[in-house]
């Protein structure tokens, strides 16, 4: 006989079958003790008696889905994140960005924004401040407006500072922000460079012509089918010869586009679209 326990345990894994089954996102990896306190919580928050009545509903329920989306949506973030991905953007990148008299970068599924806000600071110290446009997007409406704000908790700043120096920083990290109590609040001219706006890259609609698309940590949780539908929305979003930055553990493979991108930087997910 198995406990309750160990019933709610069955039924957790269940229910993130479904969802990659019915959805496409896919957190069965993910069934971390994290993941299991809020499918709880929204168990208990709606009344329902089971997590198998929660399954049920989500399958025929697309509106509960989204909430149990939220739920479920990782947001784990920081600035300078791989310091050697920043690195590679400095060296590599940069050079070709700067061949353009206008600039337009997207981040998608930006979270709280701390990935703009480093991006923001390594092209304000590549010089190309004035012909540059951030877009940070996000299907996580509570995310975005922590990203609007700018502002970091004080006790990640010494990690950051660590994150920016590995990551090609050539200022000291202290110019960019202003510590009170708690907190760091990013200098506000970061901030006027970046255009934060609710996005879902499943259902929504290529966003412009841009030079550079950044999606780093999202789409580990999307199954192939989704991933392929990502990412050529990306490849529809960036002008010929536009960078494209996945997360380390992420790749072109399941894309069906991947000949029509150049690997950029060895031991990077950083591609160029094709010029033809
Ligand atoms: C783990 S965070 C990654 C944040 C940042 N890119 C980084 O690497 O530090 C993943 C983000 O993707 C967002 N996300 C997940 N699915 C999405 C979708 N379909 N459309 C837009 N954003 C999505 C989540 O809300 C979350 O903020």
């Amino acid at each position: 006989m198995t406990t309750d326990h160990e019933t709610s345990k069955i039924e957790v894994t269940l229910l993130l079958e479904a969802i990659y089954l019915k959805y496409g996102y896919d957190f069965r990896n993910y069934s971390s003790a994290h993941i299991r306190r809020r499918i709880r919580r929204r168990q208990e928050l709606t009344g329902m008696e089971n997590i198998s009545a929660m399954q049920h509903r989500l399958l025929h329920d697309e509106e509960f889905f989204q909430t149990v989306l939220y739920d479920l949506s990782i947001n784990v973030t920081e600035m300078f994140r791989d310091p050697a991905f920043y690195l590679a953007v400095r060296e590599k990148v940069v050079p070709i960005l700067a061949t353009h008299s206008f600039i337009k970068v997207w981040h998608a599924g930006c979270s709280t924004g701390e990935e703009l806000y480093s991006m923001a600071i390594l092209l304000k110290e590549a010089g190309l401040y004035d012909r540059l446009q951030l877009y940070g997007t996000d299907f996580n409406e509570l995310v975005l407006q922590k990203a609007r704000e700018g502002i970091v908790p004080a006790k990640a700043i010494k990690d950051y500072t660590d994150n920016y120096q590995r990551g090609g920083g050539i200022s000291s990290f202290s110019d960019y922000y202003t510590a009170k109590y708690e907190r760091a609040l990013l200098a506000p001219e970061l901030k006027k460079k970046i255009l934060f706006a609710n996005h879902n890259l499943v259902t929504d609609q290529v966003f412009g012509e841009m030079q550079m698309i950044v999606c780093r940590n999202v789409l580990i949780y999307f199954s192939r089918e989704l991933q392929k539908k990502v990412i050529t929305l990306f490849y529809d979003s960036l002008c010929r010869g536009g960078i494209l930055c996945l997360g380390s553990r992420e790749s072109l493979q399941f894309s069906g586009l991947a000949d029509r991108f150049s690997q950029l930087v060895d031991g990077e997910q950083i591609y160029q679209k094709m010029y033809e």
